[in-house]
């Protein structure tokens, strides 16, 4: 409903010769408009959709620039190690152990699921998942159901957030019938893939949420995160705090830490009061992702990944959280 008449705008002032250009909010602007219901409260609005003709209608004729071919995804390497290829965090790390603040890690703790013995629906074959990635996405789904099941309890209600196609979920939803499941994701075709997947599994007591993991906004028991990248984990703590919600998380993508309008770094008053700045807090997270093994900075980086999630766990700690921080389960399965 938000979004609706900004695209809606969008297309009334663009001529149909350019729209194939944006194929994927063509195709959302009339699925939406096929809605009745959406049709109805746009005219009501003083919005009258718009037909579309058909793809074989249009003529593009617009030049589409050339740009460099590359991503805008944060964590491209392209744009965020380079610039801080030759920066070292020392100075950081030894600030950090003047305060005698070092990742202190719990013991491990996983059990192997009897993949065999589980509907197949559940498997991240089902998913749409390369097969080389395979036996590694077991591993970390593993690591994070087992400890997302110690925690659990009869009647809760579970959010996944970040959930891409489901894996976690559905498990969860299949391992714990009398628990509430809720998936967010804001990725449509993701979405799509584990609702289908629940669908064909049978599961009544799982429930699917499109949209941005900052939109949703009920109460809840325990959130759980399996690489919600950079600023996205955080968010998903943040969520977790606010409910007084148990949590299991497992991040990625540090370098792409950065604030945003609804947190600052660092987060824990443990972390603030070292008096760490933000510029240096930065390239804290950027050198944790700088931990490809056997590479000479893979030691440091896996030291400023443990500093980074030691600031999640002082801040959980701070709003008397009882926190373990470990790793998954064998570590090779994630870097
Ligand atoms: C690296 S994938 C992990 C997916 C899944 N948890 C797994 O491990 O297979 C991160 C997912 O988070 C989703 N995502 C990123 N930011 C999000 C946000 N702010 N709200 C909801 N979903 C988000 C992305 O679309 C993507 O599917």
């Amino acid at each position: 409903m938000i979004v609706f008449p900004c695209v809606h705008y969008f297309m009334e002032n663009l001529s149909f010769s350019h729209l194939e250009n944006f194929e994927n909010v063509l195709n959302w602007y009339q699925r939406m408009t096929n809605n009745e219901q959406i049709r109805e409260a746009a005219i009501k609005c003083g919005m009258f959709p718009k037909t579309i003709p058909t793809s074989s209608y249009l003529k593009p004729s617009i030049t589409i620039p050339t740009i460099n071919q590359d991503s805008l995804y944060k964590r491209d390497p392209s744009h965020s190690k380079m610039r801080i290829k030759y920066k070292n965090p020392t100075e950081t790390l030894q600030l950090l152990e003047k305060f005698k603040i070092y990742p202190e890690y719990s013991e491990i703790c996983c059990t192997q699921l009897d993949w065999n013995n589980l509907p197949k629906e559940l498997h991240p074959a089902t998913g749409d998942l390369p097969a080389k990635r395979l036996e590694r996405k077991c591993q970390q789904i593993e690591s994070i159901v087992t400890a997302a099941l110690k925690i659990a309890v009869e009647g809760q209600t579970i959010v996944e957030f970040c959930a891409g196609g489901g894996h976690v979920g559905l498990l969860l939803a299949y391992f714990l019938p009398k628990c509430k499941i809720i998936l967010i994701e804001n990725k449509e075709s993701s979405m799509q893939r584990a609702f289908l997947r629940a669908k064909a599994l049978n599961l009544k007591n799982i429930v699917f949420y499109q949209c941005n993991l900052d939109y949703f906004k009920r109460s809840f028991d325990m959130g759980i995160s399996l690489h919600a990248c950079g600023v996205a984990t955080d968010l998903v703590i943040q969520q977790c705090l606010q409910q007084q919600a148990s949590f299991v998380c497992c991040p990625c993508c540090y370098g792409g830490i950065q604030d945003t309008h609804l947190l600052q770094y660092p987060l824990s008053n443990t972390f603030r009061t070292t008096g760490l700045s933000y510029k240096n807090y930065t390239l804290l997270a950027h050198c944790a992702d700088r931990n490809e093994v056997n590479t000479p900075t893979a030691k440091q980086g896996e030291l400023c990944m443990g500093l980074i999630d030691m600031d999640r766990v002082h801040l959980a700690q701070e709003y008397k959280y009882v926190v373990k921080l470990t790793t998954l389960h064998p570590k090779s399965c994630s870097p």
